[in-house]
Protein backbone atom coordinates (compact mmCIF):
# COMPACT_ATOMS: atom_id res chain seq x y z
CA UNK A 1 0.00 0.00 0.00
CA UNK A 2 1.12 3.61 -0.49
CA UNK A 3 0.96 6.42 1.12
CA UNK A 4 -0.56 9.53 -1.03
CA UNK A 5 3.13 11.79 -1.84
CA UNK A 6 1.03 14.79 0.77
CA UNK A 7 0.81 12.24 3.44
CA UNK A 8 4.60 11.25 3.38
CA UNK A 9 5.73 14.81 3.29
CA UNK A 10 3.45 16.22 6.02
CA UNK A 11 4.79 13.05 8.07
CA UNK A 12 8.68 13.97 7.09
CA UNK A 13 7.60 17.23 8.26
CA UNK A 14 6.14 16.72 11.28
CA UNK A 15 9.11 14.34 12.40
CA UNK A 16 11.61 16.76 11.28
CA UNK A 17 9.80 19.33 13.53
CA UNK A 18 9.35 16.92 16.16
CA UNK A 19 12.88 16.05 16.17
CA UNK A 20 14.21 19.54 15.73
CA UNK A 21 16.68 20.64 18.71
CA UNK A 22 14.75 22.81 20.95
CA UNK A 23 17.32 26.04 20.80
CA UNK A 24 18.00 27.30 24.28
CA UNK A 25 17.60 31.17 23.91
CA UNK A 26 17.55 32.19 27.74
CA UNK A 27 21.23 31.01 27.39
CA UNK A 28 21.90 31.92 23.89
CA UNK A 29 20.97 35.83 25.27
CA UNK A 30 22.22 35.74 28.25
CA UNK A 31 24.32 39.02 29.01
CA UNK A 32 27.96 38.17 30.14
CA UNK A 33 29.73 40.61 32.49
CA UNK A 34 32.76 42.58 31.08
CA UNK A 35 35.20 41.62 33.64
CA UNK A 36 37.99 43.98 32.64
CA UNK A 37 39.05 45.94 29.52
CA UNK A 38 41.66 44.36 28.31
CA UNK A 39 39.35 41.55 26.98
CA UNK A 40 38.46 44.16 24.66
CA UNK A 41 41.59 45.28 23.36
CA UNK A 42 43.02 44.34 19.82
CA UNK A 43 41.59 43.86 16.60
CA UNK A 44 38.19 42.06 15.92
CA UNK A 45 36.91 41.03 12.41
CA UNK A 46 33.37 41.08 12.20
CA UNK A 47 31.51 38.58 10.80
CA UNK A 48 27.88 38.87 10.90
CA UNK A 49 25.25 41.23 11.86
CA UNK A 50 21.79 42.07 11.87
CA UNK A 51 19.55 44.51 12.83
CA UNK A 52 15.96 45.78 13.33
CA UNK A 53 16.34 48.34 10.94
CA UNK A 54 14.22 47.56 7.65
CA UNK A 55 16.32 46.45 4.77
CA UNK A 56 19.74 46.67 6.42
CA UNK A 57 21.03 42.89 6.08
CA UNK A 58 20.26 43.67 2.05
CA UNK A 59 22.06 46.85 2.61
CA UNK A 60 25.22 45.53 4.46
CA UNK A 61 25.18 42.48 1.65
CA UNK A 62 25.03 44.90 -1.33
CA UNK A 63 27.73 47.41 -0.12
CA UNK A 64 30.00 46.44 2.98
CA UNK A 65 32.87 44.10 1.51
CA UNK A 66 34.02 43.89 5.30
CA UNK A 67 34.81 45.69 8.40
CA UNK A 68 36.86 45.27 11.47
CA UNK A 69 37.42 47.43 14.40
CA UNK A 70 39.96 47.74 16.25
CA UNK A 71 39.83 49.14 20.40
CA UNK A 72 42.28 51.17 22.20
CA UNK A 73 42.98 52.26 25.86
CA UNK A 74 42.36 56.41 26.46
CA UNK A 75 44.17 58.51 29.16
CA UNK A 76 40.54 57.59 30.90
CA UNK A 77 40.78 54.44 32.38
CA UNK A 78 36.62 54.21 31.68
CA UNK A 79 36.92 55.02 28.33
CA UNK A 80 37.83 52.91 25.01
CA UNK A 81 38.57 54.61 21.61
CA UNK A 82 36.93 51.95 18.94
CA UNK A 83 37.88 52.73 15.16
CA UNK A 84 35.68 50.92 13.16
CA UNK A 85 36.98 50.41 9.26
CA UNK A 86 34.68 49.63 6.75
CA UNK A 87 35.17 48.62 3.16
CA UNK A 88 32.14 49.86 1.44
CA UNK A 89 32.06 49.44 -2.56
CA UNK A 90 35.64 49.09 -2.46
CA UNK A 91 36.17 52.59 -1.15
CA UNK A 92 37.55 52.85 2.88
CA UNK A 93 35.98 54.42 5.76
CA UNK A 94 36.89 54.59 9.24
CA UNK A 95 35.05 56.17 12.09
CA UNK A 96 36.41 56.39 15.68
CA UNK A 97 34.28 56.94 18.43
CA UNK A 98 34.71 56.62 22.08
CA UNK A 99 32.87 54.74 24.71
CA UNK A 100 32.53 54.46 28.29
CA UNK A 101 32.55 50.98 29.90
CA UNK A 102 30.61 50.99 33.50
CA UNK A 103 28.47 48.64 34.88
CA UNK A 104 29.23 45.95 31.79
CA UNK A 105 27.77 48.45 29.49
CA UNK A 106 29.69 50.49 26.95
CA UNK A 107 28.04 53.71 26.03
CA UNK A 108 28.35 56.08 23.55
CA UNK A 109 27.36 59.70 23.16
CA UNK A 110 26.05 61.98 20.89
CA UNK A 111 25.96 62.18 17.65
CA UNK A 112 25.01 58.12 17.51
CA UNK A 113 23.99 57.36 21.18
CA UNK A 114 25.00 53.53 21.53
CA UNK A 115 24.65 51.11 24.38
CA UNK A 116 26.48 47.76 24.19
CA UNK A 117 26.22 45.07 26.08
CA UNK A 118 27.89 41.28 25.74
CA UNK A 119 26.26 38.44 24.90
CA UNK A 120 27.40 34.73 26.00
CA UNK A 121 29.13 32.89 23.63
CA UNK A 122 31.06 29.37 23.05
CA UNK A 123 33.25 30.52 20.64
CA UNK A 124 36.71 31.32 22.55
CA UNK A 125 37.86 34.27 20.80
CA UNK A 126 34.68 36.29 19.69
CA UNK A 127 32.38 39.01 20.64
CA UNK A 128 28.75 38.96 20.49
CA UNK A 129 27.94 42.72 20.32
CA UNK A 130 24.01 43.39 21.43
CA UNK A 131 23.58 47.05 20.21
CA UNK A 132 20.88 49.15 21.34
CA UNK A 133 20.62 53.07 19.84
CA UNK A 134 17.59 54.92 20.80
CA UNK A 135 15.73 57.34 17.64
CA UNK A 136 13.11 59.72 18.09
CA UNK A 137 10.76 57.15 16.94
CA UNK A 138 11.87 53.89 18.37
CA UNK A 139 15.24 51.97 19.43
CA UNK A 140 17.45 50.51 16.59
CA UNK A 141 18.67 47.04 17.81
CA UNK A 142 21.43 45.03 16.46
CA UNK A 143 23.12 41.92 17.05
CA UNK A 144 26.81 42.18 15.91
CA UNK A 145 29.59 38.73 15.86
CA UNK A 146 33.52 39.80 16.04
CA UNK A 147 35.90 37.68 16.17
CA UNK A 148 40.04 38.03 16.58
CA UNK A 149 39.96 35.36 13.76
CA UNK A 150 39.19 36.25 10.35
CA UNK A 151 37.17 32.85 9.83
CA UNK A 152 34.95 31.09 12.28
CA UNK A 153 33.72 27.60 12.22
CA UNK A 154 30.44 26.58 10.78
CA UNK A 155 29.61 25.86 14.47
CA UNK A 156 30.11 28.57 15.52
CA UNK A 157 28.73 30.85 12.87
CA UNK A 158 25.22 28.75 13.50
CA UNK A 159 25.25 29.64 17.10
CA UNK A 160 25.02 33.12 16.40
CA UNK A 161 22.34 32.99 13.90
CA UNK A 162 20.35 31.27 16.45
CA UNK A 163 21.11 33.88 18.89
CA UNK A 164 19.74 36.28 16.40
CA UNK A 165 16.48 34.12 15.79
CA UNK A 166 16.50 33.85 19.81
CA UNK A 167 15.97 38.01 19.77
CA UNK A 168 13.30 37.76 17.09
CA UNK A 169 16.18 39.53 14.44
CA UNK A 170 15.98 39.23 10.77
CA UNK A 171 18.31 36.68 9.38
CA UNK A 172 22.09 38.50 9.99
CA UNK A 173 23.86 39.43 7.10
CA UNK A 174 27.39 37.16 6.80
CA UNK A 175 30.46 39.51 5.50
CA UNK A 176 33.06 38.10 3.31
CA UNK A 177 35.93 38.33 5.36
CA UNK A 178 38.09 36.49 2.78
CA UNK A 179 38.66 39.77 0.86
CA UNK A 180 41.52 41.94 2.23
CA UNK A 181 40.70 44.52 4.80
CA UNK A 182 41.15 48.09 5.07
CA UNK A 183 44.03 49.30 5.79
CA UNK A 184 44.65 51.13 9.20
CA UNK A 185 47.29 53.41 8.31
CA UNK A 186 46.09 55.17 4.77
CA UNK A 187 49.45 57.04 4.03
CA UNK A 188 51.61 53.61 3.48
CA UNK A 189 49.23 51.76 1.94
CA UNK A 190 47.36 51.79 -1.90
CA UNK A 191 43.67 52.05 -0.80
CA UNK A 192 43.37 55.33 0.93
CA UNK A 193 41.07 55.34 4.29
CA UNK A 194 38.66 58.14 4.74
CA UNK A 195 38.63 59.49 8.35
CA UNK A 196 34.24 60.15 8.62
CA UNK A 197 35.11 60.88 12.45
CA UNK A 198 34.28 64.84 11.52
CA UNK A 199 31.77 64.59 9.28
CA UNK A 200 29.95 62.01 11.40
CA UNK A 201 29.90 64.65 14.31
CA UNK A 202 28.87 67.59 12.27
CA UNK A 203 26.22 65.21 10.04
CA UNK A 204 25.20 63.77 13.72
CA UNK A 205 21.67 65.53 13.39
CA UNK A 206 21.15 64.25 9.84
CA UNK A 207 22.23 60.88 10.63
CA UNK A 208 19.48 60.35 12.95
CA UNK A 209 17.01 61.98 10.90
CA UNK A 210 17.59 59.48 7.88
CA UNK A 211 17.76 56.45 10.23
CA UNK A 212 14.44 57.78 11.45
CA UNK A 213 13.00 57.88 8.04
CA UNK A 214 14.65 54.19 7.51
CA UNK A 215 13.17 52.87 10.70
CA UNK A 216 9.94 54.68 10.09
CA UNK A 217 8.93 53.22 5.90
CA UNK A 218 10.35 50.06 5.02
CA UNK A 219 9.77 51.34 1.56
CA UNK A 220 12.16 54.18 2.00
CA UNK A 221 14.93 51.71 1.84
CA UNK A 222 13.48 49.30 -0.52
CA UNK A 223 13.61 51.91 -3.00
CA UNK A 224 17.51 53.09 -2.12
CA UNK A 225 18.16 49.54 -2.41
CA UNK A 226 16.57 49.47 -6.20
CA UNK A 227 18.38 52.53 -6.93
CA UNK A 228 22.00 51.21 -5.34
CA UNK A 229 21.38 47.68 -6.95
CA UNK A 230 20.55 49.34 -10.52
CA UNK A 231 23.81 51.34 -10.57
CA UNK A 232 26.18 48.92 -9.65
CA UNK A 233 24.69 46.55 -12.13
CA UNK A 234 24.78 49.21 -15.07
CA UNK A 235 28.50 49.39 -13.92
CA UNK A 236 29.10 45.80 -14.71
C1 LIG B 1 46.84 52.76 21.26
O1 LIG B 1 46.96 54.09 21.69
C2 LIG B 1 48.28 54.48 22.04
C3 LIG B 1 48.23 55.90 22.56
O2 LIG B 1 47.19 56.09 23.45
C4 LIG B 1 49.20 54.34 20.86
O3 LIG B 1 50.51 54.62 21.23
C5 LIG B 1 49.11 52.91 20.31
O4 LIG B 1 49.85 52.82 19.12
C6 LIG B 1 47.68 52.52 20.03
N1 LIG B 1 47.63 51.13 19.64
C7 LIG B 1 46.93 50.70 18.59
C8 LIG B 1 47.00 49.25 18.34
O5 LIG B 1 46.30 51.44 17.88
C1 LIG C 1 38.61 60.03 22.82
O1 LIG C 1 39.09 60.49 24.04
C2 LIG C 1 40.46 60.93 24.02
C3 LIG C 1 40.84 61.37 25.41
O2 LIG C 1 40.64 60.37 26.35
C4 LIG C 1 40.60 62.05 23.03
O3 LIG C 1 41.98 62.42 22.92
C5 LIG C 1 40.10 61.63 21.66
O4 LIG C 1 40.13 62.71 20.76
C6 LIG C 1 38.68 61.12 21.76
N1 LIG C 1 38.26 60.60 20.48
C7 LIG C 1 37.09 60.93 19.92
C8 LIG C 1 36.80 60.28 18.61
O5 LIG C 1 36.28 61.68 20.42
C1 LIG D 1 23.51 48.40 36.07
O1 LIG D 1 22.81 47.55 35.17
C2 LIG D 1 21.68 46.96 35.71
C3 LIG D 1 21.11 45.99 34.69
O2 LIG D 1 21.17 46.49 33.39
C4 LIG D 1 20.68 48.05 36.12
O3 LIG D 1 19.55 47.46 36.70
C5 LIG D 1 21.34 48.99 37.10
O4 LIG D 1 20.48 50.05 37.38
C6 LIG D 1 22.62 49.55 36.53
N1 LIG D 1 23.32 50.35 37.52
C7 LIG D 1 23.86 51.52 37.24
C8 LIG D 1 24.56 52.19 38.36
O5 LIG D 1 23.83 52.01 36.11
C1 LIG E 1 25.14 27.76 27.86
O1 LIG E 1 26.03 28.13 26.85
C2 LIG E 1 27.38 27.84 27.08
C3 LIG E 1 28.18 28.39 25.95
O2 LIG E 1 27.88 29.72 25.73
C4 LIG E 1 27.52 26.32 27.21
O3 LIG E 1 28.85 25.99 27.52
C5 LIG E 1 26.60 25.83 28.31
O4 LIG E 1 26.64 24.44 28.33
C6 LIG E 1 25.19 26.28 28.05
N1 LIG E 1 24.35 25.92 29.17
C7 LIG E 1 23.18 25.33 29.02
C8 LIG E 1 22.44 25.09 30.28
O5 LIG E 1 22.75 25.00 27.93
Amino acid sequence: MMFPAVAVTMLSLLSVGLSAPVIDCKNLTRPIEIENREQLLGKWTALAESTNMPGSQQLTKLLVGNSWVNVNVTNDVDVLEFVQYQKLMGACYSIRVNMTLANNTLSSGTPLMMRDTLLSTSCPDCLVVYAESPTTSSVLTGLQFLSKRRTVTDAEMEEFKKQVQCLGLPAPAVLNTETALCPEDSQSQETQTTDLTDTFKTMGDDIMRAMDEFLTSGSGIKDLIKLISSNVFEKN
